[in-house]
C-alpha cells in the first residue's frame, strides 16, 4: 500500500496544486534529455504516472515516442486525461518482457511496499541498456526542498523513505547499475506568498504524516515568512539514473 490513500481527496489537492510550471518543467526536461534520446517508434513507460502530468509533459517532448502512463489509483488515472494510464503498480506493470526504451518515476519510489519486486519489474520490461529515471526526495536530503525549512517535523517523514542507497541496492540486485545522480533545481513557485496560498496539505506526504499541531505551526511560520520574502521558491528534488 501507498503511504497515502491516493483517494478522491488526495486525488483532487494533488492535480490541482502539484503539477510544475514551465520554467521547472524545462529544468527537468534539460537533466532527462542527458540520459534519454526517444526517437520515432521508442517506448517511454511513466510509471506511477498519477495525475498525468509528466506524460503530458514528455509527450510534448518527444512527440514521435510512445509514452505509457501505469498508476494504481484509479482516482488518480481519472484525473489524468487521454490517452488513459493503464491499472497496475511497479511491482506488476502490465506490458511484455523488453518493450519499453526507458522508465520515468516521479515522486514514487517511497510509495512502493516492495522496491525488490519492483526492480525486478522494471528490468523485465525494459530493453536492455535502457535508463531508469527516478525523480525523488529521498531519505537525508531535504536540505534543498522549501517546504522542510517550515516543517520541520517531516523531515522525520522523509528520512522514513528509501535512500539513495536502498534504491541502489534494489536496483542492483535485478541488474542496474547508477550511470548519474544529481539534484535538479526547479521553480516551484513564483513567490513564497503563492507557495502558501497554494498549498494543499492533502497533495503531500510529508505533510499528511505529521501531527495537526506541527501542520499548523508550520502554516503559520511560512505565512509570517511570506510577508518578507522575496523571490522564486527554488526547490532541488534528486535525478537518480540507473542502467
Ligand atoms: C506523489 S504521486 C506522483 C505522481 C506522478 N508521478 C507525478 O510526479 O506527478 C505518487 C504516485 O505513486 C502512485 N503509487 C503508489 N504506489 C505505487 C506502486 N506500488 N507502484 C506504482 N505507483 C504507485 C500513487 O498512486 C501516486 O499516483
Amino acid at each position: 500500500m501507498a503511504l497515502i490513500a491516493y483517494d478522491e481527496a488526495d486525488a483532487a489537492a494533488f492535480g490541482a496544486t502539484r503539477h510544475l510550471g514551465d520554467e521547472a518543467l524545462r529544468a527537468w526536461r534539460e537533466a532527462i534529455a542527458q540520459h534519454v534520446d526517444l526517437g520515432p517508434g521508442a517506448r517511454l513507460l511513466d510509471l506511477g504516472s498519477g495525475t498525468g502530468s509528466w506524460s503530458r509533459a514528455l509527450r510534448g517532448w518527444w512527440p514521435r515516442a510512445e509514452v505509457i502512463g501505469v498508476e494504481p489509483s484509479a482516482a488518480m488515472r481519472e484525473r489524468a486525461g487521454q490517452p488513459p494510464a493503464l491499472p497496475g503498480s511497479a511491482e506488476a506493470i502490465p506490458l511484455d518482457d523488453a518493450s519499453v526504451d526507458a522508465v520515468w518515476l516521479s515522486t514514487v519510489v517511497h510509495h512502493i511496499p516492495d522496491l525488490a519486486a519492483a526492480a525486478r519489474e522494471v528490468r523485465r520490461v525494459l530493453r536492455p541498456g535502457g535508463p531508469v529515471l527516478i525523480r525523488s526526495a529521498f531519505a537525508g536530503r531535504h536540505a534543498a526542498i522549501t517546504l522542510f525549512r517550515y516543517f520541520p517535523e517531516a523531515i522525520a517523514v522523509l528520512d522514513r523513505y528509501p535512500s539513495v542507497a536502498d534504491v541502489e541496492g534494489a536496483f542492483a540486485a535485478a541488474g542496474f547499475a547508477t550511470v548519474a545522480l544529481a539534484p535538479v533545481p526547479q521553480v516551484t513557485a513564483s513567490s513564497l506568498r503563492d507557495a502558501v496560498a497554494g498549498l494543499r496539505r492533502e497533495a503531500h506526504t510529508p505533510l499528511q504524516l505529521i501531527d495537526d499541531d506541527a501542520y499548523a505551526a508550520g502554516l503559520r511560520r511560512m505565512r509570517q515568512a511570506a510577508e518578507s520574502a522575496t523571490g522564486p521558491v527554488v526547490d532541488a528534488l534528486d535525478l537518480l539514473v540507473l542502467r
